[in-house]
């Protein structure tokens, strides 16, 4: 069992999920986090502490598509343990609907 970051993500990275994780799990990209499934261990503490609702256990319905691209993306982004600064225009990407095919990015975040 994992949690697992979904499209609601893409260009709003809030990273307000980074601060609780206990065991430190989550990778950045240019532009949305993910959850490397072999690392959470399924506590659930930053569920809650995602705006837009992003982050959901793997057995949501919207997590099945996500639970490949958290695997893969975890392996090949950096890894993020403290809150920076989300993206300047990241409430107009609140409710946008399917971000994955149109916005998002492979790359890793610069650092
Ligand atoms: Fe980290 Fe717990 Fe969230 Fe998994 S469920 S990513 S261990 S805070
Ligand atoms: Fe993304 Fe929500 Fe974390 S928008 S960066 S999953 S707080």
């Amino acid at each position: 069992m994992t949690y697992v970051v979904n499209e609601a993500c893409i260009k709003c990275k809030y990273m307000d999920c980074v601060e609780v994780c206990p065991v430190d799990c989550f990778y950045e990209g240019e532009n949305m986090l993910v959850i490397h499934p072999d690392e959470c261990i399924d506590c659930g503490v930053c569920e809650p502490e995602c705006p837009v609702e992003a982050i959901r256990p793997d057995s949501d319905d919207v997590s099945v598509k996500f639970l490949e691209i958290n695997r893969q993306y975890a392996e090949a982004w950096p890894n993020i343990t403290r809150k920076g600064e989300p993206p300047a225009d990241a409430d107009d990407w609140k409710d946008k609907a399917n971000k994955f095919e149109t916005d998002f990015s492979p790359n890793p975040a610069a650092r």
